[in-house]
């Protein structure tokens, strides 16, 4: 297969034309088999699974240099632009929700790093997205029909690490009963995912070392090295460069494996994010307790705006399930936890709603600003989807919007574009809608 050469006029078509000679072969062996025997149908099957392969490879280095040609300053554009940018590049964002400017600039790097076997290491406080993250670098890379294996590094006793990660023989220690492979050769083609990397104890900060430099693994009382082709990507809570000059993690594994380096900012220092997420949380909490979304008090409202979020989207994503179980049709801030509940509220008051504190003054004038804007937005869109009878793409036409964006401030916002099917508003005697004269 002649492979896609970046940048060469008519590469990619010279490949494709390549690819479809190949299908062309395997279509005529087809048309003139009168019958096929179980060992060629095994053959074909086999050359068919390599195409496969070779075109999904392809499509992916194309993709790639297609990012890497997107050379405009981030900054340039606006958030919503470069998620649109992204999603008009078929990025598989994995359910990765949010328009802030590191989260975006997170995404892009792992954009440009998924198609490469480049090592990635992703840090960023508890629950601040760093599984999701690993899941986006492998959906978007040549990897993404081969295993995805994740290991915590954390939760794994010393003592049996190196036959978790690299597999055992039998009879290699008590306990070992049979030959057993390892999570790096279940990854063999895929990613692992090694996360809690900060936890690695001393020993197997070494064998994964060898690892990263030899491509190859021992399993537990073997002498025999197997060749592991796995992508690495690497998580944690710590800061690694700091433990490395501490002397607890090693400088040069360090190095190895942040070669390409992803951050992910706290949920605090993005809450220009929550409304969009709690809209989510929200519809997917209800899905799964078979209830309407919730609403929310204004009250509780500016206290989710506000609120630190210690354990970041996590803390919030179960926060939204709590009060979709608890709440009746609108959550209150008496359906918060106890401990972060704000003090007037007395436990008496808990599961009543009637007795749902009126709207509360927001925390500060950017919270007061951000409430209002997202109040206007709301309407615009309820307007909207009243007078085109609740069809977002006539509404995402009309507004000259992206329709996965206009879908993503609907949900947002806990809009159901079906609750606005009956109440189209008739076009008045020149056919013309209030939207179009705007
Ligand atoms: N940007 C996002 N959009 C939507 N959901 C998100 C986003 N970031 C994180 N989540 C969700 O938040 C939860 C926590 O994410 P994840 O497990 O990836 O965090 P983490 O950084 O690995 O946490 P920990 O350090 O505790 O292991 C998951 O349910 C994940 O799907
Ligand atoms: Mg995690």
């Amino acid at each position: 297969m002649k492979l896609f050469q970046p940048g060469t006029p008519g590469s990619s078509a010279m490949s494709y034309a390549g690819l479809i000679e190949k299908i062309e072969i395997l279509r005529t062996t087809l048309r003139w088999a009168s019958r096929l025997e179980r060992p060629e149908i095994e053959k074909l099957l086999r050359q068919s699974n390599t195409l496969r392969d070779e075109i999904l490879q392809l499509s992916h280095k194309e993709r790639f240099v297609k990012a890497a040609a997107a050379e405009v300053e981030p900054t340039e554009k606006l958030p919503g632009q470069r998620r649109q940018a992204l999603l008009e590049r078929s990025f598989v964002f994995e359910g990765t929700f949010g328009d802030n400017p590191e989260l975006l600039d997170a995404l892009e790097v792992a954009e440009k790093a998924a198609p490469t076997d480049l090592p990635v290491l992703i840090d960023g406080e508890s629950g601040t997205g760093k599984e999701l993250m690993a899941k986006v670098i492998h959906a978007n890379g040549s990897r993404a029909d081969k295993p995805y294996i994740s290991v915590n590094c954390g939760a794994i006793p010393d003592n049996l690490l190196e036959s978790e990660l690299f597999g055992h023989k039998k009879g290699a220690f008590t306990g070992a009963a049979n030959d057993r492979k390892g999570k790096f050769e279940s990854a063999h083609k895929g990613t692992i995912f090694l996360d809690e990397i900060g936890e690695l104890p001393l020993p197997g900060q070494v064998k994964l070392l060898r690892v990263l430099e030899s491509h190859e693994i021992q399993r537990v009382g073997s002498d025999e090295p197997i060749v592991v082709d796995a992508r690495i990507v690497a998580a944690t809570n710590k800061n690694l460069r700091r433990l490395s000059e501490e002397g607890t993690f090693r400088e040069d594994l360090f190095y190895r494996l942040s070669v390409i380096h992803v951050s992910l900012p706290p949920l605090r220092e993005r809450k220009d994010e929550i409304p969009l997420l709690f809209s989510y949380f929200c519809d997917e909490a209800a899905e799964m307790l078979k209830r309407r979304p919730v609403k929310m008090s204004p009250a509780l409202r500016a206290f989710l705006l506000s609120y630190s979020y210690p354990g970041n989207i996590r803390e919030l994503r179960n926060l939204i399930y709590r009060l979709s179980c608890l709440a009746g049709e609108t959550a209150d801030t008496v359906h918060l936890p106890v401990d972060i509940r704000p003090k007037n509220q007395t436990a008496a008051t808990t599961v009543n709603e009637s007795t749902a504190i009126p709207d509360a003054t927001p925390a500060s004038l950017s919270d007061a600003r951000r409430i209002a804007s997202d109040e206007a937005e709301k309407a615009f869109l309820e307007k909207g989807l009243k007078e085109v009878g609740g069809t977002v793409a006539e509404l995402a036409r009309r507004c000259d919007m992206n329709r996965s964006h206009l879908q993503m401030l609907l949900k947002k916002h806990g809009i159901h574009s079906k609750d606005f099917r009956r109440q189209a508003v008739q076009p008045d005697g020149n056919g013309d809608t209030p939207i179009q004269r705007r």
